[in-house]
Formats: C-alpha cells, sequence, structure tokens
C-alpha cells in the first residue's frame, strides 16, 4: 500500500486491529484508519458502552470486550478479527494503563502494581503479536506500538509504568528483526497527550506549555498521524518515533 496516494479510501478492503479504542488516542486512531476505508475492530475492557459507540459510529467497525491483559482474551481477539474479516493488516496495541504514583514513593508501587501494569502494557501486546503474526504475514501487515516517552526519558506517570514502556520499545526493536520483510514493527513514543487519561494533569501540561520547544501538549490527532505514518510506509521498521513537541530534549 502506498502512503503517498493520498486517496481517502485507501484502506479499503483492509483490517485494523486497534485494541483501547474506546476513547483518546485509540479512538482517534480507529476513526483514521475507518476514514480511510479500513474495517476495524474497536476494543477495551472496562469502557462497553464507550467502546460500542465509537464501533457504531464508524463504518464497518465491530466492537470487542476483552483485556489485552489476559492471553486468551488477546487469542480471541485476533480470532473475531479473522472470523469476521479473514484478515488483519494492522495492529495498533494501544490499549495501557498508567496509574500515577511519585517516583520517590517507592513503598507505593509494589509487585502487584508492577503486574497489572505490565500484564496489560507489555505481556498484552505480545501475545497480540503471536495470535496475529501469521494473518500479519500473510497481509504483509505491520505492528504499530504506542508506548511513551516514559520508556526513553527519566519521566512518566509511575517507575511501573515507564519500565513497561521501555520493555515494549525494546519488544518493538527486538522483533522487527525478527519479523521482516513479511511484517514491520513500529512504536509511537508520545509525550504528553490531552486525552481523558490527563485531563486532571494541569502541572504536567503547564510544564509543556512553558518548556516544550512546541508548546503545547499533543492531541490525539497528532499520535494518529504517525500511527498511519508507520502504518503505511512500506520501508520503515523497528523504529521507535517520539512525538513530545520536543519536551526530551529540555530533560
Ligand atoms: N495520554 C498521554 O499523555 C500518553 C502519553 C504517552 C503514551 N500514552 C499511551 O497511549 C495509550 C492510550 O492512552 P490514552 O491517553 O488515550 O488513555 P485513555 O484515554 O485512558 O485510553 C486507554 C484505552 O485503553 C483501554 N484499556 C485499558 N486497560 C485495558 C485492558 N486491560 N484491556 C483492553 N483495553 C484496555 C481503555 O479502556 P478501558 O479502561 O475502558 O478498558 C481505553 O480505551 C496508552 O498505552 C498510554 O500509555 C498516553
Amino acid at each position: 500500500m502506498s502512503g503517498n496516494d493520498g486517496g481517502t479510501g485507501r484502506w479499503k478492503g483492509k483490517v485494523a486491529l486497534v485494541t483501547g479504542s474506546s476513547s483518546g488516542i485509540g479512538a482517534a486512531v480507529a476513526r483514521r484508519f475507518a476514514g480511510l476505508g479500513a474495517s476495524v475492530l474497536v476494543n477495551s475492557f472496562h469502557s462497553v458502552e464507550a467502546g460500542q459507540a465509537v464501533a457504531d459510529s464508524l463504518p464497518g467497525a465491530r466492537y470487542v470486550r476483552a483485556d489485552v491483559g489476559d492471553e486468551q482474551e488477546c487469542a480471541r481477539l485476533v480470532d473475531v478479527a479473522l472470523g469476521e474479516w479473514d484478515r488483519i493488516d494492522v495492529l495498533v496495541n494501544n490499549a495501557g494503563i498508567g496509574p500515577v504514583i511519585p517516583h520517590q514513593n517507592l513503598n507505593d508501587a509494589p509487585l502487584e502494581i508492577w503486574k497489572e501494569v505490565f500484564s496489560v502494557n507489555v505481556f498484552g501486546p505480545w501475545a497480540l503479536t503471536v495470535a496475529a503474526a501469521p494473518a500479519l504475514a500473510e497481509s504483509k501487515g505491520s505492528i504499530v506500538n504506542v508506548t511513551s516517552l516514559a520508556g526513553i526519558r527519566e519521566v512518566g506517570s509511575s517507575v511501573p509504568y515507564a519500565c513497561s514502556k521501555a520493555a515494549t520499545n525494546h519488544m518493538t526493536e527486538l522483533l522487527a528483526k525478527v519479523m521482516g520483510p513479511d511484517v514491520r514493527v513500529n512504536a509511537v513514543a508520545p509525550g504528553l497527550v490531552d486525552t481523558p487519561r490527563t485531563e486532571t494533569w494541569e502541572g504536567a501540561r503547564e510544564g509543556y506549555r512553558h518548556v516544550a520547544p512546541m508548546q503545547r501538549p499533543a492531541t490525539a490527532d497528532d499520535v494518529a498521524d504517525v500511527v498511519m505514518f508507520l502504518a503505511e510506509n512500506q520501508y520503515v521498521t523497528g523504529e521507535i518515533m517520539v512525538l513530545d513537541g520536543g519536551f526530551g530534549l529540555t530533560r
């Protein structure tokens, strides 16, 4: 598929599986793929009504409730997509959780929290990749992982969150080495993005206004732009594309 034809229906006949697409970045990505003609599998675990509403608003989309922190549920998500459309062209591992825990509060981040965060942010993308790999190889498709600047710089909502994103960045590079030439694997690593998750993070937003060269947080659509680029370009693989308005340069 060419990313340069500008055709609004250029994803017609193709399938996008976007985890965590009931809100924020995932919903923007789902809308973008659907707007270009793709059939989209919309997913969430807790916000069922919101996920269903996103799917209902998109032509050819289907909502599937599943916990990406559960290996069997990940396999089921892939099975549903293949049962419905018989192909997968892009897997966007976007679902993520990130409790806010000041980094210095070591006792507030017990292993229970680490396991929960890693289940969704690391083990889920792995399980989905394993399940979707044959279909992606057949379609010459790609994987886009939504990670974070927190996986690269010493920032982020908590230490377990930042480490989970670092792990998924590394997973992205390792998988890119072994899944080519049939499947490309990339990540977008955003800094602060205006989404429901960050609605109350006024301090962080203020920091971006004053410190980041671009003087604002990203929008979910800024992230969707990068996801689309990574999904459509036919040569880039193993790339962790930072999208932080230059904020990381100032750390
Ligand atoms: N916003 C930022 O500043 C920012 C910055 C860097 C990276 N990111 C990353 O971008 C991704 C999306 O974040 P966002 O800001 O758009 O957050 P959001 O608005 O809270 O959306 C998160 C999505 O993930 C879903 N989700 C959470 N746990 C899930 C599970 N176990 N199974 C399936 N779906 C699950 C949520 O639905 P339910 O909870 O209802 O299941 C929701 O659809 C995350 O990976 C996040 O780490 C965000």
